[in-house]
């Protein structure tokens, strides 16, 4: 399918959630993976952040409450999303929406101090594009971050693609990892703790990475560069 149409898709697929209010009810369920990572980001009071397929756009408030002279970017391929998301911001002067697609990010290259993209990624119609596009907008040193519950070392969640609508990437963590490498990412690092639970599958995914100045691009070959990404298994 061309990317154009699966992007319509998605779009499509997406402003329903948002019609039907699910994209406020994502926070509750979301919250527990992200949390520890807002911790690890070490954000400063004046960073610029980009949240990829920020939904409603609960993480993105949050953020801007992080950075308060800073600017957050939420972006997302369905402009109802936007559209819930800017109504619940107005009182937010560091924080923006804007629809748009992972693979073209509307926005200049290297702003980004960190970009971040919570239970988004498996439904890009094409990740290596994507991927490719957060580290343009990445300033060097910057950091970003991939958090998904679906994903294959995840035993919980691989009947979830039958029942999603659109199409999705079951990809393992090591998988990711090769497309932040890929893209040009060094310091490539995929962690998958067990995360306790009622109702949310227990086991959470993240790919973390960092560029870092001057490195753009790692020297090995990919099967080497692959051998640096450190991913453990469920503790
Ligand atoms: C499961 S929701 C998660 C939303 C939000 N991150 C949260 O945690 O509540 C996935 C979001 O990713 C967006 N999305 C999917 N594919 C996208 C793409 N190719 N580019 C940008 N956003 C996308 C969807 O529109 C949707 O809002």
């Amino acid at each position: 399918m061309p990317e154009t149409t699966q992007s319509s898709l998605l779009r499509e697929e997406f402003n329903r959630w948002a019609e039907a209010g699910r994209g406020e009810g994502m926070e509750q369920d979301h919250l527990p993976i992200t949390l520890p990572v807002l911790e690890k980001m070490q954000l400063a009071p004046t960073d610029n952040i980009l949240d990829v397929g920020c939904g409603s756009g609960w993480l993105s408030r949050r953020l801007a409450k992080l950075v308060p002279q800073g600017r957050v970017v939420g972006m997302d391929v369905s402009d109802e999303m936007i559209r819930h998301a800017r109504r619940a911001s107005v009182e937010f002067d560091n924080l923006m929406f804007v629809a748009g697609e992972v693979a073209q990010i509307p926005w200049q290259p290297h702003f980004f101090s960190h970009i971040i993209s919570v239970e988004s990624s498996y439904y890009w119609p094409d990740p290596a594009a994507g991927i490719k596009d957060i580290f343009r907008v990445l300033r060097d040193g910057g950091s970003a971050w991939i958090l998904i519950n679906y994903y294959r070392d995840n035993p919980h969640c691989h009947q979830w693609g039958s029942l999603l609508a659109v199409p999705t990437h079951l990809f393992s963590g090591e998988e990711w990892s090769g497309l932040f490498l890929d893209a040009g990412f060094t310091n490539v690092t995929c962690a998958i703790p067990i995360a306790g639970g009622l109702h949310w599958p227990l086991v959470q995914g993240r790919g973390a990475t960092e560029r870092v100045q001057g490195r753009r691009r790692a020297a090995h070959s990919r099967r080497e560069r692959i051998k640096q990404v450190a991913v453990s298994g469920p503790v």
